[in-house]
């Protein structure tokens, strides 16, 4: 984890925080995000073979897909701003966009400040260099002289809590070792606009503690700072202003208690909008999670259990293959189940069900996510669509013990 990047003050650009008068009209806004969008291409080909590059003629088979659709944000001056919104809502890649690391497609981000950035585990950090060398890398990059960084050299490793290890190379930290030194050099070079991304929840509790009195004191000197986080109660309690986003739009803007409310009940009452990622004739419509033949959304430890997974095309499609995939709810993929020993399904034209039946449930308590999938058979294989979060299961189990961890050991003792 590092700090990633930095926007330099723009020449010309007052900081806002001593706005003259020039700089009055942007006084009151950090960031202006003005209708950005930022597309990606996804391609399909995993296992390439020099065959199928020459079957395609040389064509590369890629779908391009919107992953921010004009957002348009004004981001205050010395408020904290949290930015919510289901795995893949754009979150990221909208923070990346404020950090001038993505470039985006349409629209631009107008910054009035020194940005300074914690994103991705890793990003920033160059692994064979020791903490100390990189902390000058880092601070260069952010745009401070040598004495600059001579001079807050000391407070950076005491807020990390590394002395003993700055001079070791960063390739042998631990993750938490990562973000406490990324997250001490991102706010000691005092930034005006401090970007976090979901990563402090990996230090300890002690260096969180330290974190969290930090971001009060930024506040108070009148900085900006915008997380992302799933922590809805961590979001609701720091931040001003929320952004939800949903499918890459922003789906509602305002007060950090309306929008975490609100955001928090849809998340419960519709298990996250299933989202469809590629346009195709056939699609997946629902998956139901069946014990006994009635719909469940939970279920005990160990239990049998049908997924039901429902389809519908306009014409009739063949040579089909359907997945379930299994994910924590933060998004993690744990396993996949495929029909391939039904052979290639012909689905439609119309609407219909496969079930899955699984013997048993194979993870521990908690919440688990299904995505349903349907793919065409062939070289490359080709996912032609997908609904994210179809299902949501609450496993339970009675007693916590022997549930560390997501899946059942089990096994036998002698
Ligand atoms: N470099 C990339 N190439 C292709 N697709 C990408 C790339 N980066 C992100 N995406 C896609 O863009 C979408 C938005 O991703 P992003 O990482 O911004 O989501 P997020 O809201 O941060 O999700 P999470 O809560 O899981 O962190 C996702 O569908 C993701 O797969
Ligand atoms: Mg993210």
């Amino acid at each position: 984890m590092g700090p990633a990047h930095a926007a330099r003050r723009q020449p010309g650009v007052p900081p806002a925080r001593a706005p003259t008068r020039r700089g009055a009209v942007m006084a009151d806004v950090a960031i202006n995000v003005e209708d950005v969008s930022k597309r990606f291409r996804i391609y399909h080909e995993r296992n390439q073979s020099v065959k199928s590059a020459v079957m395609r003629r040389g064509r590369a088979r890629f779908e391009e897909f919107w992953a921010l659709r004009d957002v348009d944000l004004e981001i205050p001056y010395g408020k904290t701003y949290g930015l919510v919104g289901h795995n893949g809502s754009g979150k990221s890649t909208l923070l990346k966009c404020l950090a001038r690391i993505l470039v985006p497609d349409k629209g631009r981000v107008v910054a009035n400040g020194r940005i300074s950035a914690l994103l991705e585990l890793g990003a920033g950090f160059h692994p064979e260099l020791s903490g100390r060398d990189n902390v000058y890398l880092n601070g260069s990059i952010l745009g401070l002289s040598r004495r600059d960084i001579d001079a807050r050299f000391d407070d950076i490793v005491e807020f990390a809590g590394l002395e003993q290890f700055i001079d070791t190379p960063v390739k042998n930290y631990s993750s938490g070792m990562y973000v406490r030194l990324g997250f001490s050099v991102a706010i000691n070079v005092e930034p005006d606009i401090l970007l976090v991304d979901e990563v402090l929840a990996v230090g300890d509790e002690a260096f969180q503690r330290r974190s969290a009195a930090k971001f009060d004191q930024f506040r108070d000197e009148g900085r900006t700072i915008v997380v992302v986080s799933h922590a809805l109660g961590s979001v609701r309690n720091m931040c001003d202003e929320v952004a939800w986003l949903d499918h890459g739009r922003v789906l509602e803007v305002g007060p950090a208690d309306a929008v975490v409310g609100k955001y928090a009940d849809a998340t419960t009452q519709t298990p996250t909008e299933p989202a469809h990622v590629h346009p195709s004739d056939v699609r997946m419509t629902g998956l139901t999670a069946l014990v006994d033949g009635r719909p469940v959304q939970e279920l005990a430890v160990g239990s049998p259990i049908d997924l039901r997974l429902e389809w519908q095309a306009d014409r009739a499609v063949a040579g089909l293959l359907l997945a379930v995939q299994l994910r924590t709810s933060d998004g993690m993929l744990i396993g996949t189940a495929r029909s391939d020993a039904l052979g290639p399904l012909t689905l439609g034209p119309g609407t219909g069900a496969v079930d899955l039946h699984l013997e048993s449930w194979p993870t521990a308590a908690g919440t688990y996510v299904l995505d349903a999938v349907v793919l065409e058979q062939g070289e490359p294989e080709r996912e032609l669509d997908r609904l994210s979060d179809a299902a949501r299961l609450a496993v339970v189990a009675e007693g916590a013990r022997g549930h560390e961890g997501l899946i059942l050991l089990g096994g036998s003792w002698s």
